[in-house]
C-alpha cells in the first residue's frame, strides 16, 4: 500500500488546498486533520500554534504520511522552519500570494486579507520586503472570517456583511488586486468577486501550493504508483458530527467520515 499526504489546517480552510491537490493528484491517499478545537488559530499565541503544529505532524507522520503539507497560512508564517528541523519527511507550507499579486497588478496598489498572526509575523514582513518594495500594500486583518467558514456560512447576511467591512477599505484605497492570504478565505471567492467587481483580480496559491507538492513528491521519488483513485481520511480535534456536517458542504463525494483525534 503506498503511504498517504498529510495535510493540516486549524479547521476546514485547508480542504481549499487538498482539493487543488486531489485534482492534480487524483490517486493519492490524503489524511487531512483539521485542528477545530483550537481554531482559529489567527487570534492565537504563536507558541499555541507551533504546539499544535507538532502534536498534529507527529501524529500524521506516525498515521504513515510520507509529507506534511501545512495548509494553514498562519500556521506557516509560525512554525514552518521548526516543523522543517524536527521531522525528516518533507514539509510544504503556505505564503500569502504577494509576488503574483505583484505582477498582476496594474495600477501598483494590492490589498491583503489574512488573519493577525500572518500579518504581523516575519515572514509576511520579508515577503513584502522582497517583492512589494515599490508597490502599496493593504494589509487587512480579518477577525471573525474564519469562524463563519468553520460554521459552514459561506453566504449569509452575517458573512456579508463581516467580509464588506474587510473588503471595502481595500477598495476605497484603489487596490485592483486582493490577495487571499488565509486558506478559508478561497470558499468566499464567489462573494469576494461579486463585491470587489470585475477590474479586481482575486489571487489565491491553493493551486501552486499543489503543484509544489506534487514537484517535492517526484523529487524525493516519493510518489504513488497506484492507478486507483486515491481515497481522503478525515481526523479533528473537535466533534467529529460537526466537522463531518461542514465538510460535507465543502467537500464532492458523500462518503466522508470523520474520526476525532485528539492531541495532546
Ligand atoms: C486561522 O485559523 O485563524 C486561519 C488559518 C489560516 O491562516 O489559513
Amino acid at each position: 500500500m503506498s503511504q498517504p499526504i498529510g495535510i493540516f489546517d486549524s479547521g476546514v480552510g485547508g480542504l481549499s488546498v487538498a482539493k487543488e491537490i486531489r485534482h492534480l493528484l487524483p490517486h493519492e491517499d490524503l489524511l487531512y486533520y483539521a485542528d477545530s478545537a483550537y481554531c482559529p488559530y489567527g487570534d492565537k499565541d504563536p507558541a499555541i500554534i507551533r504546539q499544535r503544529e507538532k502534536a498534529i505532524t507527529e501524529y500524521l507522520v506516525k498515521q504513515g504520511a510520507k509529507m506534511i503539507v501545512v495548509a494553514c497560512n498562519t500556521a506557516s508564517s509560525t512554525g514552518l522552519e521548526e516543523l522543517r528541523s524536527l521531522f525528516k519527511v518533507p514539509i510544504v507550507g503556505m505564503e500569502p500570494g504577494v509576488k503574483p499579486a505583484v505582477a498582476a497588478t496594474k495600477n501598483g496598489k494590492i490589498g491583503v486579507l489574512a488573519t493577525c498572526v500572518t500579518i504581523a509575523g516575519d515572514r509576511f514582513a520579508s515577503l513584502v520586503k522582497r517583492y512589494a518594495e515599490h508597490t502599496t500594500v493593504i494589509n487587512q486583518p480579518c477577525p471573525g472570517l474564519v469562524e463563519l467558514i468553520e460554521q459552514g456560512k459561506l453566504n449569509t447576511p452575517e458573512t456579508r456583511e463581516v467580509l464588506r467591512g474587510f473588503l471595502l477599505p481595500i477598495l476605497e484605497q484603489g487596490a485592483d488586486t486582493v490577495v487571499l492570504g488565509c486558506t478559508h478565505y478561497p470558499f468566499l471567492r464567489p462573494l469576494i468577486e461579486e463585491m470587489a467587481g470585475p477590474d479586481v483580480k482575486v489571487i489565491d496559491t491553493g493551486l501552486a501550493v499543489a503543484m509544489q507538492v506534487k514537484r517535492v513528491l517526484q523529487e524525493h521519488n516519493l510518489a504513488t504508483q497506484e492507478t486507483t483513485p486515491g481515497r481522503e481520511f478525515f481526523f479533528t480535534s473537535g466533534s467529529a458530527a460537526e466537522v463531518s456536517e461542514v465538510i460535507r458542504g465543502l467537500w464532492p463525494g458523500d462518503n466522508i467520515t470523520v474520526q476525532r483525534v485528539e492531541l495532546p
